[in-house]
């Protein structure tokens, strides 16, 4: 029952709702859109998901906006995304217009789980694919299954927009030089647990990853890109081994709007030194403040924000992209999709 649900201490955690939607891939084509109430799936034991990870997902939001209407976030972009996904694993790619009438519909079925204007949660969506039919050798597969599962959630770090620590540790990598970190594949998040739990446990909220080849440069910043803010610029990591954040994208083009130069370029480590604010930034984290960034390794610690909270830009560019998102302005660059 929604009346149970306390919209504002929502937490980034699952919440069954009404509806998930699927389609099966088979024989060279996509099904029928089916509607389904279950919350589980039906898996063949050798399903190639299972046992060699053909498992890709996106993660988009809806807000309910101050006029009550329902509007999903840069769907187009995520269906584009998914695409490149699914081709960089071997993977059917799920057509743009089908992946769009699926997101459209779970949404408008579950509409009474997307989260009331003001109360700073949304309407979490997971698109997810998954290789099903039965493989032993090293092979993929040759039958899918795309479903969207949502979810109102909260804010990704339980402090919300405040600043946090974040660290750098070398022991590990979450993906390889030229692996999958541009896509986004389930193994990259399985290989980034042992050291985002050790982070955890040390008090940070993230750890960001450098350059898996040379550790020299920044990458991105757990389940999220980074950017920071250097002299009134914008700058944020050109990387083959990150996710292109959709978020980051919104952001650099907010920041243009309001004549802040975007760089985007390689950023050695050391420059972290120079920099006046930084974030966070992704479907989930927004746009998350970074207070101080710790290097486990060598022991510097880069103090980001001074006076603990978050810096001038970064809460202007958070503010306007959530101003967009919330139907409060307008949205010139037509990113909404209204249900
Ligand atoms: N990087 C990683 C590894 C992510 O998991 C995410 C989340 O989707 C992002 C970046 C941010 O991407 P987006 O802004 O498209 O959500
Ligand atoms: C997102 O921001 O949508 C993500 O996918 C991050 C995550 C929780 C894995």
């Amino acid at each position: 029952m929604t009346e149970e649900l306390d919209w504002g201490k929502l937490s980034f955690g699952y919440i069954p709702t009404d509806y998930n939607v699927r389609c099966y891939y088979r024989d060279g084509k996509w099904g029928d859109i089916e509607v389904s109430q279950s919350e589980t799936i039906n898996l063949h034991i050798a399903a190639t998901a299972l046992h060699y990870g053909q498992e890709i997902f996106e993660g988009l939001k809806a807000f309910r906006g101050k006029d009550g209407k329902v509007r999903i976030f840069r769907l187009e972009e995520n269906a584009k995304r998914i695409i490149e996904s699914a081709k960089g694993i071997m993977m059917a790619p799920v057509p743009v217009e089908l992946f769009t009438e699926m997101v459209k519909k779970v949404v408008k079925l579950n509409e009474r789980f997307v989260p009331p204007y003001g109360s700073g949660a949304s309407l979490y969506i997971r698109p997810l694919e998954i290789g099903i039919s039965a493989q032993v050798g090293v092979k993929p597969a040759t039958e899918y299954l795309f479903l969207i599962l949502v979810t109102p959630v909260g804010p990704y770090f339980k402090e919300g927009f405040k600043p946090t620590n974040i660290c750098i540790m070398r022991e590990f990598d979450r993906v390889a030089p030229k692996g999958t970190g541009r896509w986004k594949v389930g193994g990259n998040y399985a290989a980034s647990l042992e050291a985002g739990e050790r982070a955890h446990s040390l008090g940070y909220s993230a750890v960001l990853y450098l350059d898996p080849k040379e550790k020299k440069y920044l990458d991105e910043c757990g389940p999220a890109n980074f950017f920071a803010i250097k002299d009134g610029k914008y700058i944020t990591p050109a990387s083959e081994s990150i996710l292109p954040s959709i978020t980051n994208k919104s952001l650099m083009q907010l920041a243009e709007d309001m004549g802040i130069t975007v760089e985007r370029r390689h950023i050695p480590l050391e420059e972290l030194a120079e920099i006046q604010e930084a974030a966070a930034c992704g479907t989930a984290a927004v746009a998350s403040p970074v207070a101080e960034i710790d290097d486990l390794d060598t022991g510097v610690k880069y103090v980001v924000s001074k006076d603990g909270q978050p810096g001038p830009v970064v809460t202007a560019l958070y503010n306007k992209l959530r101003a967009i998102q919330l139907g409060e302005e307008e949205d010139i660059h037509g990113w909404n999709t209204v249900i």
